[in-house]
């Protein structure tokens, strides 16, 4: 790690261990919200080796597959248990055209793939293999059609071809193709990025092509489609007016929303090696997701006053320079403590918005950014990222907790600070509560002082994650450095008082018991 730099921070000025100096009060009494499966959604996309080496690696491989996907890959998601992942963009999605990957694969054709490093596109994953895996890996599709470049007539046809039953010449072909019944397919976006490589369209411009696009998109069969117009890029609140003013509900079940936690986009610093200043900085605009929501949710709660549209992140994540030798265009790169805990603090913050925040998808699932997992060949990895999703599916499907917390800030500069540490509670359907907690101080190790608001604790019990350095990560052919481990840092008192010491850089997930 390159040199600290200083912060102006008291909070920051020594690694002693304060008593207790973080209370959090857990309201278990004012839970109603459910947190949404769909919060911990997954995105692939056609760049990189995201889809072709990391889901796919086709039948013929010698990397052990099943039916050509990656088995390896396949394992640890099937453990992860996803519950919808977005396809086949992003950018991707507005240059696809769905006939070229469906049939025999000797006739499907070879593109070139201009948005992303020029890579040939053989097409050879394509609807039924995508649709196959979601079914095989027990998440919702979510579809992302093309409007930038494609036309309504060829979305019409594709969610015929994918969700129709009966003798229409689309379901026949689907039936040609080896797919005999149609599939669910739950969710499908009309356009991605439509200000930018989705058609460089106005928010006028686009919420009409909405109107127009959204009217084809037919239920089928039994199929109940979710419809989600392509939404705003980070603080872009007039979009979001504008779709909503001008589509209006009925139509849209759904708007979008894009948030990278980058800082600048003409440099964005490099995944393992950064200064104190820089992981600061980096936690500090992932935090500020927060108040983009909030931003996006009054100018919702003001046009959709009965919350009938649903608010999607679905694109969200770290963002750095690419690792050195990889294709700039191919988006490759390590994940480090600091994304964990970048996970950690976005899945505590949506957790806080579900009554809006109905989706997001983390960007991207295998070897794109801020991936679950990296191959390297035969090599594969799960990164810390992936652990943190891991520890966290406790809070899936459970009440959300509010809860009150009191603690010290670090400053980042003049107009940013962020506090020591990160949480959210739930509580599951059997009526366990289940506590997270991220120590985001690069330095010091915190203890908190946990209330339940009238329940006594009686027993805690759970895991932690941690690197003995911030900018520690799992590497291919050595050793995993970051992994959960067994957390015995909880300590219950007599009175049924619960203090958690929490290491610098770590998050803890724990199940309590109470009476
Ligand atoms: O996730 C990478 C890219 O980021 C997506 O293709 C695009 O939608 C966004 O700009």
């Amino acid at each position: 790690m390159k040199k600290l730099f200083a912060l102006a921070a008291s909070a920051l000025a020594f690694t002693t261990v304060n008593a207790q100096d973080v209370q959090l009060t857990i309201h278990p009494e004012q839970g109603k919200d459910i947190i949404p499966n769909e919060i911990y959604g997954q995105f692939s996309e056609h760049l990189g080796s995201c889809i072709y080496g990391g889901l796919w690696v086709g039948p013929d491989s010698d990397i052990p597959n099943i039916n050509g996907y990656r088995k390896d890959v396949f394992e640890a998601l099937k453990d992860l248990d996803i519950p919808v992942m977005r396809w086949p963009g992003g950018c991707f999605a507005d240059d696809y055209h769905w006939m070229d990957g469906i049939g025999p694969q000797e006739n499907r054709r070879t593109l070139v793939n201009n948005n992303w490093g020029g890579t040939e596109e053989d097409n050879s994953f394509g609807t039924h293999e995508f649709l196959n895996l979601c079914e095989m890996l027990g998440c919702e599709p979510y579809i992302s059609i093309n409007v930038g470049s494609g036309t309504v007539e060829e979305m019409s046809n594709w969610i015929e071809y994918m969700t129709a039953d009966g003798n229409s010449t689309w379901a026949k072909l689907r039936r040609k193709n080896g797919r005999e019944k149609p599939w669910k397919v739950k969710y499908i976006g009309i356009g991605n990025e439509a200000w930018g490589c989705g058609g460089n369209m106005t928010a006028e411009y686009y919420s009409d092509q909405f109107r127009k696009y959204s009217t084809y998109v037919r239920n089928h069969a039994d199929n109940k489609v979710y419809k989600i117009a392509s939404g705003a890029s980070d603080w872009d609140t007039r979009w979001t007016d504008v779709c909503l003013k001008n589509i209006g509900d009925g139509k849209m079940n759904g708007i979008s929303l894009h948030y990278y936690s980058v800082r600048n986009w003409d440099y964005k610093g490099k995944a393992t090696d950064f200064t104190q200043q820089e992981y600061y900085e980096t936690l500090s605009r992932a935090i500020q997701i927060d108040k983009c929501i909030k931003n996006h949710r009054e100018v919702m709660d003001r046009l959709d006053p009965g919350n009938k549209i649903g608010l999607l992140v679905d694109e969200w994540g770290t963002w750095w320079e690419v690792e050195p030798g990889t294709n700039p265009g191919h988006l490759f790169q390590q994940c480090t403590m600091r994304d964990a805990l970048v996970a950690s603090s976005s899945l505590d913050i949506f957790h806080k918005h579900t009554s809006r925040v109905k989706m997001t998808n983390i960007a991207q699932v295998v070897n794109v950014l801020q991936a679950m997992i990296l191959t390297r060949g035969k090599e594969m990895l799960l990164t810390p990222t992936y652990y943190i999703f891991k520890m966290y599916n406790v809070h899936r499907e459970a009440t959300f907790l509010p809860a009150t917390l009191t603690c010290d800030r670090i400053v980042v500069n003049e107009e940013e600070s962020i506090p020591v540490v990160s949480t959210s509670s739930s509580r599951d359907k059997n009526g366990v509560i289940h506590v997270s907690l991220s120590n985001l101080d690069m330095n010091k190790d915190h203890v908190v002082a946990v209330n339940l608001d009238g329940l006594k604790v009686t027993g805690a019990e759970g895991e932690i994650i941690n690197g003995k350095n911030v900018d520690d990560y799992n590497d291919f052919g050595k050793a995993e450095l970051i992994a959960p481990k067994t957390f015995n840092g909880a300590k219950v008192d007599k009175k049924g008082g619960l203090t958690v010491t929490l290491p610098a850089h770590s998050v803890v997930t724990l199940t309590l018991k109470t009476k």
